[in-house]
């Protein structure tokens, strides 16, 4: 067990970089030294286009993929997204630029050394399915190992485990023809992990799909990661997909990223104005936890805190909720400024008999699109509790809501 726990911290420490993507460009065209030449002069893509008559589709693209984890690449329709991915298998070959998977750039490959790749080591699932329509479901799930030469017992036996990892126990002898279209992306992803590949590059893949399969497929994809441990590059024009799946994001301009981080760090620091307008659609509830949005309680007092301190305190910071805290910052409760009024009329010694106990907690790791209801039915600040129990800051209902899109 111990033993165990060592070679976990040493991984989390040195994450195994798979795909590491050095200056990839990749220009249309004849004329690309003309091209690079008014690239570097810091001309646009459209005036390249128009003068020298050749697209420029990627520009000096870097990023690199940690072994185990999603990276997704989001970008509007033409901003090089698929060419990255092309690129990546050798499907499109780079202008420029180094491919390091596994150690190897694959833009140095020799044919055979890229066959070998794309059997074996890199599958792809496309946005149209890219299903065989002559063969049933298990007959589109076995065909890269029957390609491979593996015996019909053995790929029938892998793709079945595949068919029922994707949730279509049953449907394998059915005709494609017979699926909807998350049923027939499911035979796709069933098909690409059959292979079992080291990284999976998926362009686009539940696009075509309805939004509530679409959301089923998003699910359905994070679990089958986090039971397979695959590396994945996620393609998507969709922020909120992006968001959701993509461990690190990076969002596509004119060919080029404009920036790359953690979808928090995106929702929290974005670079430009480009990157904001692109996060604007997004549903910042669903990327932001409690701890981005917390602050410090201005009023705190301890539970046998006198009346009139407690009144003094919540006057000078101009708030109406100051909030009790025991010996070892465990949280108690609230007291409201009328509470501790009513303490002094009574002439009562201390707020602890009109001290709201059981009142709403949160914890910091809780997306705030999780509380909302909570935080609208609750008339103060909620408090901030860690596990055990100590009050670690306040989240206000303004903070909330203004981060709703
Ligand atoms: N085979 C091709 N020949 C010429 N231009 C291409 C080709 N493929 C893509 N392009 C151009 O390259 C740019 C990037 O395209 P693409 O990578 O498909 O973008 P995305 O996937 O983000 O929509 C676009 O301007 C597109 O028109
Ligand atoms: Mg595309």
């Amino acid at each position: 067990m111990n033993q165990e726990s060592v070679v976990n911290e040493s991984e989390v420490t040195s994450p195994e970089i798979i795909l590491s993507v050095r200056h990839l460009c990749k220009f249309y065209g004849i004329n690309r030294l003309a091209a690079r030449k008014m690239l570097q002069e810091g001309s646009g893509k459209s005036e390249i286009l128009q003068e020298t008559g050749v697209t420029v589709a990627i520009d000096d693209v870097s990023f690199d993929v940690e072994k185990g984890k999603i990276f997704t690449l989001i970008g509007p329709s033409g901003s090089g997204k698929s060419t990255v991915v092309r690129c990546i298998n050798m499907l499109q070959c780079p202008t420029s630029g180094k491919i390091l998977f596994e150690g190897s750039d694959v833009t140095k490959m020799n044919r055979h050394e890229l066959h070998d790749l794309r059997r074996s080591k890199i599958s792809m699932v496309f946005q149209g399915f890219g299903l065989m329509s002559h063969r049933d479901v298990l007959g589109n799930v076995t065909y890269g190992l029957e390609v491979r030469g593996v015996d019909k017992i053995e790929r029938e036996r892998k793709a079945m485990e595949m068919i029922e990892l994707v949730g279509l126990n049953g449907w394998e002898r059915k005709s494609t023809g017979d699926l909807s279209g998350g049923m027939k992306q499911r035979v796709g992803i069933a098909r690409a992990l059959c292979n079992d590949p080291d990284l999976l590059l998926m362009d686009e893949p539940f696009s075509a799909l309805d939004p509530l399969s679409r959301r089923d497929m998003q699910f359905e994809l994070l679990s089958i990661q986090k039971k397979l441990e695959k590396t994945i590059v996620f393609i998507t024009h969709d922020i909120n997909e992006a968001f959701k799946i993509g461990d690190t994001v990076g969002i596509m301009r004119d060919g080029r990223i404009e920036q790359l981080g953690t979808p928090e760090n995106l929702a929290l620091s974005p670079a430009n104005d480009y990157i904001k307008e692109f996060l604007y659609g997004m549903d910042r509830t669903k990327i932001l936890s409690v701890k981005h949005i917390m602050i410090t309680p201005s009023c705190l007092i301890h539970d046998h805190a006198d009346p009139h301190t407690a009144i003094r305190e919540m006057n000078e910071n101009n708030v109406s909720t100051a909030y009790v805290i025991g010996r070892a910052m465990e949280f108690i409760g609230v007291v409201t400024l009328n509470g501790a009024l009513q303490a002094r009329h009574d002439k009562l010694p201390s707020v602890l008999s009109v001290i709201m106990r059981g009142v709403p907690t949160v914890e910091q790791d809780v997306m705030i699109g999780d509380i909302i209801s909570v935080a609208s039915d609750t008339p103060f600040p909620l408090a901030v509790v860690d596990d055990r129990g100590r009050l670690s800051g306040i989240v206000s209902r303004a903070a909330i809501l203004s981060n709703l899109s």
